[in-house]
């Protein structure tokens, strides 16, 4: 049995709603196909975004979106996606498929859609192949109302007012497809970079660096101890896969019980990079002025069969939906030092929310579970005591992952249950008026939404009983679970 021991007195911090942010680069069909179709497209779209894939992103509120990549960032120039759409130049994709890339999503389509969506923008800037006037004439365009020539030409393009960005990525993987750099090199170009990326009026911009790679902690100490103080952001990347390296992935459907729990071991090991990063983080910041930024998140499979290897297209079961659901009570539980993650990517690239053929769309398990965590946007983590057993043999995971805050005088608790198999007895301890109430998202580990067929659903959970302080709940295996009670 598992025992949950909240304490909603005791306060943790502010879960920054930014945890909850997604990611959209111009990447197979994230950005054409997934999210822009264009004005004269006849599916439904309101300035050439589709208008189901935006109501769903509303739904699950999301608070942040950061574009254009990813490794296409470090070859995107800004200049050519502005503008007359005839005239806009185009390009091959070389990251990502060799596709032509005509331009026609650019910044203010990026900005329109950010608008639909009610969240912030985050954009991520070219280092690798760009200039530090092309950035630092972005950031102008963008934010400042001065009369130069640059903000001009975002007055012949239809935009008077600025438009007030705040996240700024200098840079993407900078130490890989972003320019393969060495720490010392790159925290001199961010001091650089950052030096002529102006405040412009109120807007104060949010400067982030490229942390970095899984656990290179090198990276984190030179970066913070040469560029700390210039930065008010440190990202960091890492990928759940399973399989011996990166060219033998497993795939997204077809997995054995020993694949499942290799996978979630794998993203568990989140918990020890947010810690050792932390710990770095620590020593050169400990007034936690520099947040974590976890801007690459999610699984990583095999592509499905019959697609472009270079569009990362693959499906998503109840068993990412678990690596979701343990991803995010981590960053819940590192709320002191975390305070954004981009899971990647949004729309059809890897653990995406939403997946789209032509007209249709479907919203995969992974979605649903950040609608069960939805009310933790904003909210106080609150102490929440797990004592649980281990499960997965070779693969070592807690049986139960869980995370607790408190909002409006309502406390909301997130779990789920990891084990492949096996249902379990929870009993929470938390302290209350009336009843608990919950939502639930279930299924075999296999299970996944297709345009046809969609069974992963969340529906209302009543297989608790609430006693006094304590609630027990029988807990299907592969299930999250979003139970909430008034403090
Ligand atoms: O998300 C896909 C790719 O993964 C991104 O472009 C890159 O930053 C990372 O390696």
């Amino acid at each position: 049995m598992t025992k949950i021991t909240i304490s909603p007195e005791r306060r943790m911090g502010r879960i920054n709603r930014n945890i909850y942010g997604h990611f959209s680069e111009h990447l197979g069909r994230c950005i054409y196909g997934g999210i822009f179709v264009g004005e004269n497209s006849t599916i439904p779209n309101e300035n050439g975004m589709r208008r189901d894939v935006v109501d769903a992103l509303r739904k699950i509120r999301i608070p942040v979106l950061r574009w254009p990549g990813g490794c296409f960032a470090d070859e995107y120039h800004w200049q050519d996606g502005i503008g007359p759409k005839e005239n806009r130049k185009r390009m091959v994709n070389t990251n990502w498929g060799y596709v032509v890339e005509d331009n026609s999503f650019g910044t203010h389509e990026f900005l329109e859609l950010c608008r639909q969506l009610e969240c912030e923008p985050y954009i991520n800037a070219n280092v690798g192949s760009g200039t530090v006037r092309e950035m630092a004439e972005w950031v102008e365009y963008l934010n400042s109302e001065g009369d130069s020539s640059v903000v001009r030409t975002r007055w012949a393009n239809g935009r008077k007012e600025p438009f007030g960005v705040r996240f700024w990525g200098v840079g993407n993987e900078s130490w890989g497809c972003g320019g393969n750099m060495r720490p010392e090199y790159y925290a001199d170009e961010f001091r650089r970079y950052q030096t002529y990326c102006r405040d412009y009026g109120d807007n104060k911009l949010f400067r982030i660096a490229c942390g970095p790679n899984t656990d290179d902690y090198r990276w984190t100490e030179v970066l913070m101890q040469q560029a700390g103080r210039f930065m008010n952001g440190l990202t960091l990347h890492y990928y759940s896969i399973t399989g011996p390296d990166w060219e033998h992935k497993g795939q997204a459907l077809t997995f054995t019980e020993e694949e499942y729990y290799e996978l979630l071991f794998r993203a568990s090991r989140m918990d020890e990079f947010v810690t050792g990063h932390s710990r770095i983080m620590d020593r050169y910041d400990p007034e936690h002025r520099v947040g974590l930024i976890v801007d690459e998140w999610g699984t990583w499979h095999q592509v499905e069969a019959g697609t472009n290897p270079g569009f990362l297209y693959q499906q998503n079961t109840m068993r990412d939906a678990m690596v979701a659901a343990m991803h995010l009570n981590i960053f819940n539980r590192h709320c002191d030092r975390v305070i954004m993650a981009n899971l990647a990517q949004t729309v059809n690239v890897l653990q995406s929310v939403i997946l789209t053929e032509g007209a249709k769309m479907v919203l995969t398990p992974t979605y649903h579970v950040f609608d069960l965590y939805k009310a933790h946007q904003d909210a106080e983590l609150v102490d929440c005591y797990l004592s649980t057993d281990r499960i997965g043999g070779r693969w070592p995971v807690d049986r139960i992952t869980a995370s607790a805050s408190v909002r409006d005088g309502v406390v909301t608790l997130t779990m789920a249950n990891l084990s492949m198999e096996e249902d379990e007895e929870v009993s929470v301890v938390l302290p209350g008026k009336g009843q608990a109430s919950a939502r639930i998202l279930t299924g075999d580990a296999k299970a996944y939404n297709d345009f046809d067929h969609a069974p992963v659903q969340i529906a209302s959970f009543d297989d608790l009983v609430t006693e006094d302080d304590v609630i027990r709940v029988r807990m299907p295996r592969c299930s999250v679970i979003e139970l909430t009670r008034h403090a």
